[in-house]
């Protein structure tokens, strides 16, 4: 397996990876996932080697796949609070802590370790639209280790390669898997676009038939909606939005129905920065919570995704979160957490 061209890479976005390469990282996940399996260590790869890891928002998932997987590697995952240093801080941004140039944090963590992960959305950058992934671009170019993307306003790209591992593994490949990413409701407006985004991404990258499902007003990036046109028509997938709930579910193999955020909830000049009329959108839309009637509607051995934590009774019901075994459909809600893991060690193995 030809892994060379990797190391020293930042893990930013998938968009800064050809499909091809990411072909490449889901080999050596599943490598790494079958050795784990079998008990065989693998605490050669990264023997003494440190991942400083810094969180600006909560974390259950990420942090802790982090944490085992540079352990199951050999090296040592630090996690730093944001409370407890000072805080890396783009200039002239406000932050609740005292502050010190991303420049500066930068290039002292590059001499001692040997990559920086970075959580940062929503709140810490005042839900402006792209903010946090200026940051953690303002951090690669000042460091000379990688930098690891665990979650911007952006881009989750950790966890949809996860996702994307979750699908290999149930269908062998993804040529002819209709992949259905859909908005669902939540009653809390705070929610980033990074996994739907992601999984678009790397859906299209893959060669899937993918759908977008939300109503109107939850509209992503145009960006990121082109790039997905793109990728569908360069690699032999397709892309499709309905502002259609059950649409999605009809004819899916994968169904990932997930809350995010209205676009006039971000600052200009992507939104108008309105949380009440943020809300008043979200309110409207009650019923898109996945059912086992919807399930139904998918084909035979369908799975149920979702990045986690989710908004159990409203995003969806633990009816269809907790049936994790056929015959028909299922929830791979577990496997999907465990996949984290794997992935990332795939990740942090070649880059690092
Ligand atoms: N899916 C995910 O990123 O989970 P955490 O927020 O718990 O890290």
């Amino acid at each position: 397996m030809n892994t060379t061209g990797f190391k020293g890479r930042d893990y930013l976005a998938e968009t800064d990876f050809t499909p091809q390469e990411i072909r490449r990282i889901l080999e050596v996940a599943e490598e790494l996932k079958l050795q784990n399996d079998m008990g065989t260590y693998h605490d050669d790869k990264l023997r003494a080697k440190t991942l400083f890891m810094i969180f600006y928002n909560q974390s259950l998932r990420t942090r802790n796949s982090f944490e085992c997987g540079m352990t199951q590697l050999g090296g040592h995952a630090h996690f730093l609070d944001p409370s407890k240093i000072y805080t890396p801080a783009l200039e002239g941004k406000e932050v609740a802590y005292s502050t010190e140039r991303v420049s500066d944090v930068a290039r002292v963590l590059d001499r001692m370790g040997h990559a920086v992960a970075i959580r940062c959305y929503g709140d810490p950058v005042d839900w402006e639209y792209g903010g946090a992934h200026a940051l953690l671009r303002e951090f690669a170019r000042w460091s000379d280790i990688p930098i690891i993307n665990m979650e911007c306003d952006i881009y989750h790209p950790c966890q949809g390669l996860a996702d994307m591992l979750t699908v290999k593994e149930n269908f062998g490949d993804f040529k002819g898997v209709n992949f259905t990413m859909s908005w669902a409701y939540s009653p809390s407006v705070h929610k980033p676009r990074a996994v739907p985004q992601s999984a678009i991404l790397y859906a299209t990258m893959m060669g899937m038939n993918v759908t977008l499902a939300h109503p109107k007003g939850m509209e992503l990036d145009p960006k990121i909606i082109s790039q997905c046109e793109s990728y569908a028509e360069n690699e032999g997938g397709s892309f499709r939005i309905t502002n259609d709930f059950e649409d999605g579910f009809k004819g899916a193999d994968v169904v990932y129905p997930k809350a995010w955020c209205p676009t006039v909830f971000f600052k200009p000049p992507v939104g108008n920065d309105s949380e009440e009329e943020a809300q008043a959108i979200v309110d409207q839309h009650k019923d898109w919570k996945t059912t086992s009637e919807h399930m139904e509607m998918c084909n035979q051995n369908a799975l149920y995704l979702h990045c986690l934590p989710a908004d159990r009774g409203h995003e969806v019901n633990n009816d269809v979160m907790d049936k994790t075994e056929g015959p028909g459909w299922r929830s791979a809600i577990f496997d999907e957490a465990e996949n984290r893991l794997h992935a990332q060690k795939a990740i942090m193995s070649l880059i690092m």
